[in-house]
């Protein structure tokens, strides 16, 4: 009872933490030297950035740090480099050429460390192998793996070559991932028979061979066997990863690409129907995913650090393959679920490996703080020096319980806010050098100029709500939606002139500047750290015939951040229960994945709808949380239909 009266007063006054002295008498950084740095950063952006480049291989030095035809940014220009030669062979050789690169685990408990010079021969050899199957320099491949070394070889084979990739999550259905195939124009497909996830296989090559049978696009499947189930292979189309290996060279030197080369498409969701391309290009991401991951993980040579996102979101494109390669470090990658056998893996996992950094998502702390004290405490976690938190704001009674359970008090926590579109880290603490404010990200990294602004774009006195905004183009951040530079420009560049929308609300704190971020203000949810877009499952329910209209909304959820509810009018006067709602659920799984799944689904007769015919989604949001304080309804077209959607859904 004390422990959480203490945190309750802890939470009430808004405290700040300052970083553990043991930790901020070795670290990277102080107070001053962040001052000095982010203000050359923003006074010389030309010189800031280019020195930090210039610690990165170019095989043709550029001649321009940056080119701002708004909102078209060039980085780098005359210059060309490859990614994957400064993450793996600038480090094949000389002193970390024997170090671990990558340890990983797979879910049944199989191990494999990679040494620099293993990932290099890996790397090279799986570059064959696409070299072989016709891959050549801007040809789009979809990597649909589990999370196994294989997954960053992929990605990383690809970069060699300069072709461009798509990774797709693995909880995506056939549908969604048969979208992105057919957006990106995939030539080939990488994936794997299936994948470890709590014990069972996700049957990933099923998944693969329902999507391609629409994707004329598609020549080769390539397959890693990792799970060992039966698998269909058709002929002259897919082949095993391993049998393909078998018939190339080992070395493959990489492709030097401009700087503006492509890198990688990643889909997100957004607040239409459709997800969008995110592209983003080689040499400015490489820079500013290089120069984060230092920064704000104080990364050292003989830290194992581990990201526990999976490489089919930004994030484990930024923080596991890409930016801590680039500096040399070890990864760690797990494969499958934090409850799996236990709900103690990832404890157990980090006492047995001794890894020093962990970055995950509060959706997960939550989930470990439900599941009790007691896990953790059965295992030595004082290999831990640093703690990271990542998808989605912190609550600051999640923060303490990380804070203390998981870091004994000893680990600074950085709130890192960023997103898919920009690339790398924007809003973060520095560990060592700030205090930490539960609840808030921190300040913005070198060279991010952010604020919180009103609709009409003018700054909002701290203290106050408002929309976040970069003011000035940034090096890792996307250069377009592939394919589709209006929507790029619609989405991101119109709203408040000048500046790039985030699409967060966001208070800056009068005392110290640092930045809550509040969440989407847009209609994009944030199920467990995982974006979706409103509008996606609406158009996938109403995708089924049963349905004539739908509104999702998300509803407050203490473990999850946010869960889906979906409002639904069927086709015909129909009337729903508790089956079609399994059914319509079942359907959004196939649509989307199961990620997207409503939690529960309220049948009616109609949707509250302004005079003008829009619905008041305002209004479906306090209904579906419970609030019975509805506000002022007098705009609503036919008051009636409250009872209708306060009644209880399946
Ligand atoms: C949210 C994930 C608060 C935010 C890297 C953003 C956060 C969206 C934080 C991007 C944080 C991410 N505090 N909110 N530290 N980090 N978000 O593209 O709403 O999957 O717009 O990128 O996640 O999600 P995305």
């Amino acid at each position: 009872m004390t422990e959480s009266n203490n945190i309750e007063s802890i939470l009430s006054s808004d405290v700040t933490i300052e970083p553990p002295e043991a930790f901020r008498a070795k670290a990277r950084t102080s107070l001053e030297s962040y001052q000095e740095k982010y203000q050359r950063s923003l006074d010389d952006p030309q010189g800031f950035w280019g020195d930090i480049a210039r610690e990165l291989h170019w095989f043709t030095p550029f001649e321009q740090v940056v080119q701002w035809d708004p909102p078209f940014a060039r980085w780098f220009d005359g210059g060309t480099t490859n990614i994957c030669y400064n993450a793996v062979d600038r480090h094949a050789e000389g002193a970390r050429a024997n170090k671990a690169a990558i340890i990983w685990e797979g879910e049944p408990g199989d191990t494999r460390t990679l040494t620099w010079r293993e990932l290099h021969r890996e790397v090279q050899r799986f570059a064959n192998v696409l070299r072989r199957y016709g891959v050549e320099k801007g040809d789009r491949i979809a990597i649909y793996m589990p999370m196994v070394p294989e997954a960053a070889i992929a990605m990383l084979a690809c970069a060699r070559l300069g072709a461009i990739h798509s990774v797709v999550f693995g909880g995506f259905s056939a549908n969604a991932l048969r979208d992105r195939i057919l957006d990106a124009g995939a030539k080939v497909v990488l994936t794997a028979d299936g994948a470890w996830r709590r014990g069972s296989v996700l049957p990933l090559k099923e998944a693969v061979d329902a999507a391609v049978t629409e994707c004329p696009c598609v020549e080769h499947v390539v397959v890693l066997r990792r799970t060992g189930n039966d698998v269909n292979m058709t002929e002259g189309r897919d082949v095993w990863w391993h049998e393909a290996e078998q018939q190339v060279e080992l070395t493959c030197p990489a492709e030097p690409v401009e700087a503006e080369h492509p890198l990688f498409i990643l889909y997100t969701s957004g607040t239409t129907g459709k997800p969008k391309g995110v592209l983003h290009t080689t040499g400015g991401y490489m820079v500013g995913t290089y120069l984060t991951s230092r920064e704000v993980f104080d990364l050292r040579d003989d830290d194992l650090y581990w990201c526990t996102a999976d490489v089919g979101w930004v994030t484990g494109h930024s923080y596991i393959v890409y930016g801590p390669l680039l500096n040399g470090a070890t990864i760690f990658m797990y494969e499958g679920a934090p409850n799996w056998p236990e709900v103690d893996r990832f404890w157990d996992m980090i006492e047995r490996w001794k890894i020093s950094i962990l970055y995950t998502a509060p959706t997960a702390v939550r989930a470990f703080m439900k599941w009790g004290d007691q896990w953790p405490a059965k295992h030595d976690l004082s290999s831990l020096r640093l703690l990271g938190s990542v998808g989605e704001p912190i609550n600051p009674e999640a923060w303490l319980w990380y804070y203390r359970v998981i870091g004994g008090e000893r680990c600074p926590i950085v709130d890192t806010w960023w997103q898919t579109e920009t690339g790398a880290i924007m809003l973060t603490t520095l560990p060592g050098a700030h205090h930490m404010r539960p609840g808030y990200a921190g300040l913005p990294f070198y060279g991010v100029d952010a604020a919180v602004v009103d609709e009409q774009g003018n700054p909002v006195p701290d203290g106050t709500g408002g929309l976040l905004v970069i003011r000035r183009p940034w090096p890792s951040m996307l250069r377009t939606v592939y394919g589709d530079d209006q929507r790029y420009k619609d989405t991101y560049w119109s709203k408040i002139e000048g500046c790039y929308f985030a699409g967060d609300g966001a208070v800056r704190n009068a005392a110290d500047g640092y930045f809550e971020v509040l969440g989407r203000i847009d209609d994009v949810l944030n199920v467990s750290g995982h974006r979706l877009g409103t509008m996606e499952i609406e158009s996938a329910l109403v995708s089924h015939p049963a349905v004539a209209e739908a509104a999702v909304v998300g509803r407050p959820d203490d473990l999850k951040g946010e869960a889906v509810v979906a409002f639904v009018i069927l086709e015909g006067g129909r009337t729903g229960d508790a089956d079609l709602a399994a059914e319509l659920k079942a359907h959004v799984a196939n649509e989307i994945g199961a990620i997207a799944k409503p939690e529960e689904i309220r049948f009616t007769g109609a949707l509250p709808k302004t005079r003008s015919g829009k619905i008041m989604r305002r209004l479906l949001r306090k209904i579906a949380a419970g609030d019975e304080d509805f506000g002022d309804t007098t705009t609503l077209e036919d008051p009636s239909i409250i009872a209708q959607l306060t009644a209880k859904g399946f």
